[in-house]
């Protein structure tokens, strides 16, 4: 396969002010640089010829081929053979991609350590009460074998009310309880996917689905994504460009970024993966967390693209440790899912769905709570940032439980190699990468810690950044377990 390719006029406005520093051709390539680094123009991806950047940028021709030998001398850049030049990441950039999720081996120096690793939080008041109310249930099932690889008809009746109510009319046969969202994508994966099939992931990424689909043999396309969400002329070169088997997407409260893609790009990105023919593994496990109870909500990607496997969990809106998640696919896809489930598991737990099902009846007080716990939290974090971190950026999320902050300096792992001396646990930027890079960035969960902890664990990051600035600490950190 030829490498994608990124037009002139699509880079252009990428750009911004790059040719306003003097050398030009120095300001164009720190900019390609800085654009690479933190995976806005994709590893692989075929820089214009230097003729037609020359012409779309009204600069001379020495400006760009400069440029392009500054960024192949740095290792940025490869001229090949038939393909121009493509864009590749050096080792110093690339950072370090998750060889599986591992636990996090802090050797903090002082007070108790801060886990700022999973965008998750406890189970919510009542989780006991819910599991003696499905106790009391149980029996009805004992008699039978306690194998249900659709999972139990009462809650995929419940779970297809739910998405008939937000605007994707569902019925029961067309729902699957899985054992988590994860579970979901990794079902997806094994009926759709087969080795060498390209999928098109936003890049940041949630690392796990990533992980995920790679291990079943797929080759990630990356879709660069930031704080203020999608690109769609991005999304549809890319998808004409690589006509990828399936896309993993995360609309809703994306995490890490926490974007919300609008209605009429949900429109617009359906019938572009309508026309390449892809299916789409959307994710909405964050899809219950705005913050705004008042917020409109879009419909579902999939009342735009029946070619559409949606999976969610419980693990966000109630709690992870129930490990019950869902999927919801047009009813043709079915038997190849069912059949690629009984590779994995023969089923959920029974007394799990059963407590679901319970607090699915309890989910507006349950959610308001929540609500007001993320929010809290949320408004501790952004202070604290702005005063004790002024010259990180971040947009404010309207949902879900992390903030994607964008750092001075590409100094996210020496950041969270400082900060696990300092009591704090933090995933880096590049964790979330689909190719490496992402430097730049740090996701930051806020999950219901109390005010008074956010300020703590914020003072201990400004610490461990100054450390990271002032003497880039590189000691081996395994990667830390995601959430
Ligand atoms: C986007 C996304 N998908 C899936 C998961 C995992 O969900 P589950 O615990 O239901 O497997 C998470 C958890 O962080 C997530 O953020």
């Amino acid at each position: 396969m030829s490498p994608r390719s990124l037009s002139a006029a699509r880079l252009r406005p990428l750009l911004g002010a790059a040719l306003d520093s003097s050398p030009a051709y120095r300001g164009l390539a720190d900019a390609l640089r800085l654009l690479v680094a933190d995976g806005r123009i994709p590893a692989g991806t075929r820089l214009p010829s230097e003729r037609d950047l020359t012409t779309a940028l009204g600069v001379s021709r020495t400006t760009v081929s400069r440029a392009y030998a500054e960024l192949r001398d740095r290792g940025y850049l490869e001229s090949r053979q038939g393909s121009g030049s493509v864009v590749v990441l050096p080792g110093e950039a690339a950072g370090r991609r998750s060889g599986g999720p591992l636990q996090p081996t802090s050797d903090q120096l002082d007070g108790p350590v801060i886990d700022l690793t999973c965008a998750s939080m406890s189970a919510p008041p009542g989780t006991v009460a819910a599991y003696e109310r499905a106790l009391e249930q149980l029996p009805r099932y004992l008699a039978g074998t306690g194998y249900h690889p659709l999972g139990l008809l009462a809650l995929r009746e419940a779970l297809a009310a739910d998405f008939t109510a937000r605007g994707l009319p569902t019925d029961a046969e067309q729902v699957m309880v899985t054992s988590g969202a994860l579970a979901g994508v990794a079902i997806a994966a094994r009926a759709l996917l087969s080795p060498g099939d390209r999928v098109m992931l936003e890049s940041p990424t949630y690392p796990n689905a990533l992980e995920t689909l790679s291990r079943s043999g797929a080759r990630p396309v990356a879709l660069p994504i930031g704080a203020e969400g999608w690109d769609l002329d991005t999304a549809e070169a890319t998808l004409r460009q690589t006509a990828p088997r399936a896309a993993y997407l995360v609309p809703d409260f994306h995490n890490p970024t926490g974007a919300l893609m609008p209605q009429e790009q949900r429109a617009r990105l359906g019938r572009a993966l309508g026309q390449t023919r892809t299916v789409a593994i959307v994710d909405e496990t964050l899809v219950e967390l705005a913050h705004d109870p008042g917020l409109v909500m879009p419909a579902p990607l999939a009342a735009h693209h029946a070619r559409t496997v949606t999976v969610g969990g419980a693990s966000k809106t109630f709690w992870g440790g129930l490990r019950v998640g869902w999927l919801r696919a047009p009813r043709d896809l079915m038997p190849s899912l069912v059949t690629a489930r009984l590779t994995l598991d023969l089923g959920s737990p029974v007394m799990e769905q059963l407590v679901l099902l319970d607090l699915l009846g309890h989910r507006d007080t349950i959610l308001e709570a929540r609500r007001e716990a993320v929010v809290t939290t949320r408004d501790a974090l952004v202070g604290d940032l702005a005063s004790q971190l002024p010259d990180w950026r971040f947009t404010v999320p309207q949902g879900g439980l992390c903030l994607w902050a964008e750092l001075p300096e590409a100094l996210s792992t020496p950041l969270t190699v400082a900060a696990d001396r300092r009591g704090v646990v933090l995933a880096p930027g590049s964790q979330f990468a689909v190719d490496g890079g992402m430097e730049r960035f740090l996701r930051i969960p806020f999950t219901g810690h109390s005010p008074e902890v956010v300020t703590d664990a914020v003072q201990r990051i400004a610490l461990a950044w100054q450390d990271a600035v002032t003497s880039r600490p590189s000691g081996r950190r395994r990667p830390p377990l995601v959430a």
